[in-house]
């Protein structure tokens, strides 16, 4: 592992203590998957991946779903300092996927104010959907601004923030395996 243990840079690539583990992740993500497929029994979906954080949880996840699956990409820029979401969040998608009378599901990396769940289900609840819940593999209840209905969550975790199993800080951690906290 890269760390700056021993030197004097004030920078350091030391993503923290493991605060869910590779195994941990992987019996979740496989429970997710078993009550999707349950849940959408004899359906197909469509499967909206929010870009970057979500693709690892995504990969996971889709490959063990046992429905016809479609999936697309999501991006949702919040204006603002970078590391807290402010309440406007801009949100792109491809608009040739066509949303109107099928069952979206959209899956991201972490709810935390929530703002970004609310722009992406309103955006998305806008193209008139058959159905529409969302996937998350974290929550931070004890952040939330916003009252946003999350269907599935992989796990709740303290406020603390967190990288790896694609989230990111600057851009770094988002593909270790397992996630940690990084204060
Ligand atoms: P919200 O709009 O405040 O709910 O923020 C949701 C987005 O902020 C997530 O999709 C992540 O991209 C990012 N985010 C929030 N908390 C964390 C964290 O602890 N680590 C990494 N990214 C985070
Ligand atoms: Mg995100």
């Amino acid at each position: 592992m890269l760390t700056n243990a021993g030197m004097d840079q004030a920078w350091t690539s030391d993503p923290g203590p493991v605060l869910i583990s590779k195994s941990e992740i992987a019996a979740r993500v496989e429970s997710l998957a078993d009550e999707i497929s349950r849940d959408y029994q004899g359906q197909s979906i469509k499967v909206g991946v929010v870009l970057a954080g979500a693709i690892v949880f995504a990969a996971d996840l889709v490959r063990q779903i046992s429905l016809d699956v479609e999936i697309f990409f999501i991006q949702a820029s919040s204006y603002g300092d970078g590391t807290v979401s402010s309440g406007q969040v801009q949100v792109r998608r491809d608009e040739k996927v066509e949303l109107a009378d099928t069952h979206v599901l959209v899956v991201d990396d972490i709810l935390d104010t929530g703002y970004t769940a609310r722009a992406l289900l309103d955006d998305l609840g806008s193209q008139r959907p058959a159905s529409l819940r969302m996937a998350t593999l974290l929550d931070k209840p004890s952040r939330r601004q916003v009252d946003v209905q999350v269907d599935y969550v992989g796990f709740e975790v303290p406020n603390k923030f967190v990288v790896g199993y694609g989230m990111d800080h600057s851009g770094s951690f988002r593909h270790l395996p397992s996630v940690h906290a990084l204060d």
